[in-house]
């Protein structure tokens, strides 16, 4: 169930050198659950500009304590507009309206199925959450260059496991990061047998029109980060085209399979 509530900024905390932010926040009620790939609607209390609530995967949940009875929420922000622009200067204390969780996260991983992650730019943000709670899987991570991708510290990921490509060559790799997955698939394509691989990505749609072109033999789940107005599936401004006619994005996904959305729709 979708829910309102207030919190307020306990973190904001952002390097000089990137437009990336790590946003913590205080709720000021408890909340259930949430899963990977679920994400809330974030605005500062009362303002107008924007009037517009602006979505949010939720990269972490750290449990309650003695200061935030409630925990708090983390969440991994690219400046790239005027909203997020705005959130990145607001200070510690700064009060939020929040709407939360909304959507269908990833659906869970069953025992014997193989799980890969794949994130292209600020994808990462809303795969963070598959990170902590499948420890170790393999993680596929494009950015166009170094500066966009998020603080290395934050990535704490056995080096063996991660498989970095960037656009221009300065980290990782340089070419496509599908590139990367296409050549440890053919490597490692035994262990993937027998269709019980799963695929949960998030990055552009560039990035998904070239996933399903490739034919993986996997079942893959894409995060589709549309620009949304209410988030709560009131406006049909996030609709998006599937086998089964048009969905919204904020309630009937965000994550869907691939194989059911149109994607040149
Ligand atoms: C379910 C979901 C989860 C998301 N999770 C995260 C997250 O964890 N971290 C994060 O940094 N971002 C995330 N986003 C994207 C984020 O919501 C947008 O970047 C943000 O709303 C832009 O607001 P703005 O006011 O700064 O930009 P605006 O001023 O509204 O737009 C600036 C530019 O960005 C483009 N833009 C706006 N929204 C999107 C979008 N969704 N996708 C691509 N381009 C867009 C606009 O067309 C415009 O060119 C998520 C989006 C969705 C739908
Ligand atoms: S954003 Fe309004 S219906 Fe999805």
């Amino acid at each position: 169930m979708n829910r309102f509530f207030s919190a307020d900024i306990i973190r904001n905390f952002q390097s000089q050198e990137s437009r990336n932010f790590i946003l913590e926040v205080r709720p000021h009620a408890a909340l259930g659950s949430a899963l990977p790939g679920q994400f809330f609607m974030l605005k500062q209390a009362g303002a107008v500009d924007p009037l517009l609530m602006r979505p949010f995967s939720l990269a972490d949940f750290i449990p309650p304590n003695e200061n935030n009875p409630n925990g708090s929420l983390m969440f991994v922000i690219h400046a790239i507009g005027r909203g997020t622009n705005i959130l990145r200067r607001l200070p510690k204390g700064t009060l939020l309206t929040v709407i939360g969780p909304v959507g269908a996260g990833f659906p869970p991983v069953s025992e014997g199925e193989t799980l890969i992650i794949v994130a292209g730019g600020i994808g990462i943000a809303s795969v963070f959450g598959l990170i902590f709670k499948y420890p170790g899987v393999p993680l596929f991570y494009g950015v166009r260059t170094k500066e966009l991708m998020i603080d290395s510290g934050l990535l704490n990921y056995p080096q063996d496991k991660l498989h970095i490509a960037s656009d221009d060559g300065s980290v990782g790799d340089e070419g496509s990061v599908l590139d990367l997955l296409e050549r440890y698939l053919e490597r490692d394509g035994a262990i993937h047998s027998g269709g019980r691989l799963k695929i949960y990505a998030c990055g552009p749609h560039s990035m998904y029109k070239a996933m399903a072109k490739m034919a993986l033999d996997a079942d893959v789940y894409v995060s589709l980060e549309t620009p949304m107005a209410c988030g709560v599936g009131t406006c049909l401004g996030c609709a998006v085209e599937t086998v089964g006619g048009l969905q919204m994005v904020c309630k009937d996904g965000p994550v869907f399979n691939l194989k059911d959305i149109l994607l040149d729709g």
